[in-house]
């Protein structure tokens, strides 16, 4: 992992031997003469004709990260969001039905309920830990499943390989929000997951500087098992002159070839290359960080519980976890920087809480390399209704915390200074109540 992070994707042999990935911000490519770009454009051969739909920064990006998921291919898109939205259309057709996990980012879930719903795709929501809801929610129409590895804010796990075996047996392909592990603590594809998406603007980047997206393909969906499921991947697109399911035996993906081009240039959703070349300085270190911020998250939240005025930690180490388990099998690394955390006294103590922190910075990003926080309820979670918010676990209470590179006892100290707040608006409190994970 630490190899590939640092070499996958780029050889210092380009004219000048530049050693990092250089930039190569050019919004078109000279052609020597009207065959070569013809041949590109009919996809007779390979090649740059105009960053949109590809670019040599980005194309490091995209074989680096495929190496570092042990995928066949990665497309590189604008932000986590665009690679959720893009994975999803080009599996979904309307008339489509998707089973997503109740606990996923905030714009995750907005765009289920709602863009998707416009382009005529129903979701069906379930709680990640109960299995029998997985079984029961897939329906002939199913065409996805969603999950995220690591869920955001609340840190719960999910049994990936179990969920996995259960969409695979109805030829279900298997969706998965990577961004709170990335591929140093978890690779999805080893335990199941057909696709991946990553938020590179989170750990992959790794410094809050750049907006970007992934999406892997892992290699195990292959559309022509069932061609009538997947008619625009396994029939000839009128459009390219192509069916997108025969690169499979190419060793690309018949999917990622789809969705590159068309949503990608249709949505115009690509990434600069300036921004794929934040993304890959950030990756050379993403496994040193994430073995620091997961075992400082672990300690930080293991010296929360308990204390008086925290109701609720939500972290996979805490006492009482359901997902405990699947930590220690799935999760041997650790289990990432961010967590949640339950105030007593509600919305008052939060407010209170983020407002005298000094070293945390209230801002609505994670994996940055500086400490942030930030009340769900108001900001990432605020356009889902009580009962939606309840469900992601996310409460008038609750602060999700993103553990940065900072010192432990600096970060420690601060959280102290923020509880004295929380406690001076509710009183004196009662010990913490050792409450586990929201569920339903
Ligand atoms: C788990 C997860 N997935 C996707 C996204 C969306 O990523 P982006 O902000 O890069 O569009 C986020 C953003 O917070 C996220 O936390």
């Amino acid at each position: 992992m630490s190899t590939a992070a640092i070499h996958a994707g780029w050889r210092a042999d380009d004219m000048h031997g530049a050693l990092t990935p250089p930039v190569y911000a050019s919004t078109a490519y000279a052609h020597e003469d009207h065959a070569s770009l013809k041949d590109l454009f009919a996809r007779r051969s390979s090649g740059y004709a105009y960053s949109r739909s590809g670019n040599p920064t980005t194309a490091v990006l995209e074989q680096r990260m495929a190496a570092l998921e042990g995928g066949t291919g990665a497309i590189a898109v604008a932000s986590g969001q665009a690679a959720t939205t893009i994975a999803l259309c080009a599996l979904l057709a309307p008339g489509s039905h998707v089973v997503a996990s109740q606990l996923l980012y905030g714009g995750t879930t907005e765009f289920l309920g709602d863009t998707l719903a416009d382009l005529g795709v129903t979701c069906t929501v379930v709680d990640p830990w109960d299995l029998g809801a997985w079984e029961r929610a897939i329906t002939p129409a199913t065409r996805a499943v969603l999950v995220e590895s690591i869920a955001n804010p609340g840190a719960q796990l999910v049994d990936l390989p179990a969920i996995s075996a259960l969409a695979h047996a109805r030829d279900v392909p298997v969706v998965v929000d990577a961004t709170l592990a990335g591929p140093a603590l978890h690779r999805p594809g080893e335990h199941g997951a057909d696709v991946v998406v990553h938020s590179a603007t989170k750990h992959l980047c790794g410094h809050g500087t750049t907006l970007g997206g992934v999406i892997v393909d892992t290699g195990s969906f292959d559309p022509r098992r069932c061609p009538d499921r997947w008619p625009r991947l396994t029939t000839p697109n009128a459009r390219f002159g192509v069916t997108f399911a025969d690169e499979y035996d190419r060793g690309g993906s018949g999917l990622l070839a789809y969705a590159r081009s068309k949503y990608v240039t249709d949505f115009g959703a690509a990434l600069p290359a300036a921004s794929a070349q934040q993304i890959l300085v950030g990756i050379e270190t993403l496994d040193l960080r994430m073995r620091k911020i997961s075992a400082d998250a672990a300690a930080l939240a293991g010296r929360l519980h308990g204390s008086e005025g925290v109701v609720r930690v939500d972290h996979p180490t805490i006492p009482g976890r359901p997902d405990a388990h699947l930590a220690e099998r799935d999760f041997p690394r650790g289990t990432g920087g961010v967590f949640s955390i339950d105030l007593a006294g509600s919305e008052e103590a939060a407010a209170a809480f983020c407002d005298a922190l000094e070293l945390f910075t209230l801002a609505v990003n994670i994996g940055d390399a500086r400490s942030l926080v930030c009340h769900p309820a108001t900001t990432t979670h605020c356009h889902l209704s009580e009962t939606q918010r309840r469900a992601c676990g996310v409460g008038p209470g609750t602060v999700r915390l993103s553990i940065g590179l900072e010192d432990l006892e600096d970060l420690s100290a601060d959280l102290e200074r923020g509880l004295a707040a929380a406690r001076a608006v509710t009183g004196p409190l009662a010990g913490a109540d050792p409450v586990v994970a929201v569920r339903g």
